[in-house]
């Protein structure tokens, strides 16, 4: 039997020297150099910086289930120290579990390095080592890229590294996705309604590990919420019986614990505020309470986010007067109404009349902002709708199935993109609104549209 013995070596990157078949020179380690190497090229793991502020952050990393890493955080002076570990999520039958660690006391624009350490048998080997920032949020601007809908079929391979590079390029202060960053219930492996815990940890596993941006060396803070594909079936609603598991998986990959005054999650299902940058973000769950679609017999008051959830936004909304973007995975407004679409004003029609009514009531201004369609596009929602002219953002898809479109007679002339893209926002809150800059960037070397909003209540 072979017995595996590490040593204490010295590492050592890329130290012998080949002629490949094509005469440039290969560079690689020896075999026994590579089974005693203490530190390796980053991005292994799947690693997702959550919820941050200037001082505080939220780090996420999948973790194979038998290891007992250590996480080190190093500060840009090199002093190191232990991040604290404070929850570690699994299931019994899978091979992983996700390890949640927060850190406290940083200081914004400042690089630190978090160090994942393997001690397995005194070998402190560096697993992965990533970069990251806290997020400077007492600034007026926010800047973030904006995207949903990322399939991992095989038919996006060529296209998946590439949208997120582009990404990676324009280099937001943080991002936020708006739903489907996983689809549990592609055609490949699971069935439509009928998703297992084991299923939606399983897709998860599968697709984070093909999407470059949990690979990312420098890590960048990630809001998320979901739509029905990561909810785990398509078009679901609160009769989805792994909703529960769902909820624990969506929020171990990307939730953390909460920041007093920045960052909230209210404990019912995956929905949370964001207060930063003089404005609020709202992140909304339009699947965990929502009335189910087909046979209503009577459309609900609250159908779409459930009782408590609408109250909290427009508790949030009234609480003070600074403007706010509410993030929902489909549309509000449906432009135009078709079998195949869901929108909140097609499935839950009476809900969305009491969400314009309250919305006209309350203090703060707000943008609507959705995914989804797999084109995006922006909505100039007239002010007869909810008092004053405001807009909603749609962004879609990264890289999923689209068609041709459809007219939408709320569409902002020229603001439409069915290539696989995402929204480069730039939002600042200004005289008790928000001026707006977005552009819509894909894989063509300049942006499909860009445009520039104000909204003032
Ligand atoms: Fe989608």
């Amino acid at each position: 039997m072979f017995k595996f013995v590490v040593l204490s070596l010295s590492f050592c990157f890329f130290s012998c020297a080949n002629m490949g078949a094509s005469g440039q020179t290969q560079k690689f380690k020896t075999a026994e150099e590579y089974s005693k190497s203490k530190e390796f090229k980053p991005g292994k793991l799947v690693i997702i910086q959550g919820p941050t502020s200037d001082h505080e952050t939220n780090i996420n990393i999948l973790v194979p289930r038998l290891k007992n890493y250590k996480y080190i955080v190093e500060s840009p002076e090199g002093k190191e120290s232990f991040a604290d570990e404070y929850e570690t999520i699994g299931a019994p039958v899978i091979h992983w579990k996700i390890e949640k660690i927060n850190i406290k006391n940083l200081e914004p624009n400042k690089d630190y390095t978090l160090k994942v350490v393997d001690e397995f048998r005194g070998s402190n080997t560096v697993v992965d080592t990533r970069t990251f920032r806290a997020l400077d949020v007492t600034g007026y601007k926010a800047r973030f890229a904006y995207a949903s809908c990322m399939a991992d079929d095989y038919r996006f391979t060529e296209v998946i590294d590439p949208m997120w590079a582009k990404m990676q390029s324009l280099n937001p202060d943080f991002i936020v996705l708006n739903g489907d960053v996983v689809y549990v219930d592609s055609f490949e492996f699971v069935e439509r309604q009928k998703a297992t815990d084991l299923d939606i940890w399983q897709r998860f596993i599968d697709s984070f590990n093909r999407l470059p941006i949990y690979h990312w060396t420098t890590l960048k803070p990630i809001f998320a919420t979901w739509d029905d594909h990561d909810f785990g079936t398509n078009d679901g609603d609160r009769n989805f019986t792994s909703k529960q598991a769902a909820r624990s998986i969506f929020l171990g990959f990307f939730g953390g614990k909460n920041i007093p005054g920045v960052y909230q999650l209210e404990n019912e299902s995956v929905y949370f505020s964001l207060n930063a940058f003089h404005q609020r973000m709202l992140f909304l769950d339009d699947r965990y309470f929502r009335q189910p679609n087909k046979e209503q017999k009577e459309a609900e008051k609250f159908a779409h986010w459930g009782e408590k959830q609408h109250n909290w936004v427009m508790n949030t909304l009234n609480s003070e007067p600074s403007p706010a973007w509410l993030f929902n995975g489909n549309q509000f407004f449906s432009g135009v109404d078709l079998s195949y679409k869901e929108s909140i004003q097609s499935n839950n029609p009476v809900h969305f009349q009491q969400i314009l009514e309250d919305l006209k009531k309350v203090k703060a201004p707000v943008v609507l902002a959705s995914g989804d369609i797999h084109f995006s596009e922006v909505m100039r929602i007239p002010s007869d709708k909810i008092g004053y002219e405001t807009y909603e953002f749609t962004s879609s898809s990264m890289h999923s199935y689209t068609g041709s479109g459809w007219d939408n007679p709320l569409r902002v002339p020229g603001a439409f993109s069915k290539e696989f893209n995402f929204m480069l926002i730039n939002s600042t809150s200004r005289d008790g609104g928000l001026d707006i800059d977005v552009e819509s960037w894909g894989l063509a070397n300049k942006p499909y549209f860009k445009n520039s909003f104000q909204v003032r209540k």
